[in-house]
């Protein structure tokens, strides 16, 4: 486990920390946001001052720095990151090497006074001139977070652990990764390769995948063992970025006193929340239909061609029994599951039932190049789904404990609710640190 103390911050993966970046144009804006963010308890606050206006004269971009640095030091205590983010990384600034590393190097030396706890420096970019350039921010008295960020793509495993590795190289204090998914897989290939590579560098990792379908990583610090996490406070910096409510409770340690059994018509997400749920709280996860796959060593298509439903149907309720004796964790179920009374009374006797829904286009949307759903195949389309649903409707909605709609394509807000609510019942419990 990694441990490091800056000034009154300490960052450590057993207990992950929050932080809200600020992306005013000038003092006035930058200070609203403080305003509104400290009021959300952040444990760190970004200073992107690539969103300022600069001038041409670097003087006075230094006085101006140095001017909303007092100021957000008046409004509130909290420790800050500085961070210039160039265009070329994402960000909205194209500046210079000298100039970029002026900067740096000048708010290093007034860090201690106006409590920045870390500079950002890109780590890639500039290569030899950036270890360079950490020393000068050390040696002026600045802690340095090294970073690098890919807004198109992410990198295979090993040159993710390799690109961790040579940021590690840098001599940084921290070393951060952030990239953009393409598929679940460089979503997975992160959060592992990550994990590899913690376990090999000097320094403490923050890494995130970013959109949508990157965000559980956001909230997979424990998975990771990265040490804290970026939420938005008034607007995202980055794509995925969760409130700092929803994030503040998810990376809470709970345990599991019963099984979660997720249901719902076809498309709603219940692989997708299962797998959420699963990097974020570390509870174990099976997928019925996946299950069934195993026992009966062929595809659900082609159960249904070579077998009939009936057969599918018994072998779902067999494998529901062997799942409820045997597993704890979360279930993610096939969208047919609950319509026999049997199955419900399996998945109550072990758990409780979470139903996700959404509408019939938002399910068409999702589902409609699916080759793998014979209860659709026949029929692609708006109309039967929605009488499909329509003839579900009232067995999903008897069978659950919980309903969350899912409608908004958003999954961590979607396991917010899911958890809030399996608090109040008692399924989880907190674990105190
Ligand atoms: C079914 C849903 C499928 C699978 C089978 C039958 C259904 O699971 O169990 O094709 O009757 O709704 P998903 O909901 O995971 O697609």
């Amino acid at each position: 486990m990694k441990y490091l103390a800056l000034n009154n911050l300490k960052l450590s993966s057993s207990d992950p920390k929050i932080c809200v970046p600020v992306m005013g144009k000038d003092k006035k804006e930058v200070l609203e946001q403080v305003k509104i963010v400290k009021r959300k308890n952040p444990d760190l606050i970004e200073f992107r001052a690539d969103f300022l206006k600069w001038d041409k004269d670097l003087k006075k971009n230094l006085k101006n720095i140095k001017d909303i640095l007092e100021a957000i030091n008046k409004e509130c205590d909290i420790p800050l990151i500085f961070t210039i983010r160039t265009a070329k990384e994402g960000g909205e600034l194209d500046i210079e090497f000298a100039q970029y590393a002026l900067v740096n190097i000048e708010v290093a030396k007034i860090s201690d006074e106006y409590n920045v706890a870390l500079i950002d420096v890109e780590g890639i970019k500039h290569k030899c001139n950036t270890k360079l350039l950490i020393e000068k921010i050390h040696e002026a008295g600045g802690n340095v977070i090294v970073s690098n960020h890919n807004f198109h793509k992410t990198l295979a495993y090993e040159f993710l652990i390799r690109r961790i590795q040579m940021l590690s190289l840098l001599d940084a204090d921290v070393v951060k990764i952030a990239m953009m998914p393409r598929n679940k897989r460089d979503v997975d290939n992160l959060m592992m390769a990550v994990r590899y590579a913690d376990k090999r560098i000097g320094q403490p990792i923050v890494a995130m995948s970013m959109g949508e379908m990157g965000s559980v990583t956001r909230a997979a610090t424990k998975k990771m063992g990265t040490v804290f996490s970026f939420a938005s406070g008034v607007d995202e910096s980055a794509p995925g970025q969760p409130r700092v409510e929803v994030l503040r409770y998810l990376l809470k340690d709970y345990k599991l006193n019963k099984n979660i059994a997720l249901i719902g018509f076809m498309g709603t997400g219940k692989t997708t929340i299962s797998y959420a749920l699963h990097n974020i709280t570390g509870f174990d996860e099976i997928d019925s239909d996946a299950y069934i796959v195993e026992k009966a060593k062929k595809s659900i298509s082609d159960i249904f061609k070579d077998d009939g439903e009936a057969k599918f149907r018994e072998l779902e309720t067999l494998s529901l029994k062997e799942i409820g004796d045997n597993f704890r964790g979360i279930i993610s179920c096939g969208g047919g599951a609950v319509l026999k009374q049997e199955n419900v009374d399996i998945l109550k006797k072990s758990g409780v039932i979470i139903q996700l829904y959404a509408d019939a286009e938002t399910i068409f949307e999702r589902v409609r190049y699916s080759k793998t759903r014979p209860i659709l195949n026949e029929d692609m389309s708006v109309e039967h789904i929605s009488r499909l649903m329509s003839a579900r409707d009232e067995a999903y909605t008897k069978a659950a404990d919980i309903r969350t709609s899912v409608a908004d394509n958003n999954r961590l807000e979607a396991c917010y609710r899911i958890l809030t609510q399996l608090e109040k019942l008692g399924v989880i419990s907190e674990i105190d640190k």
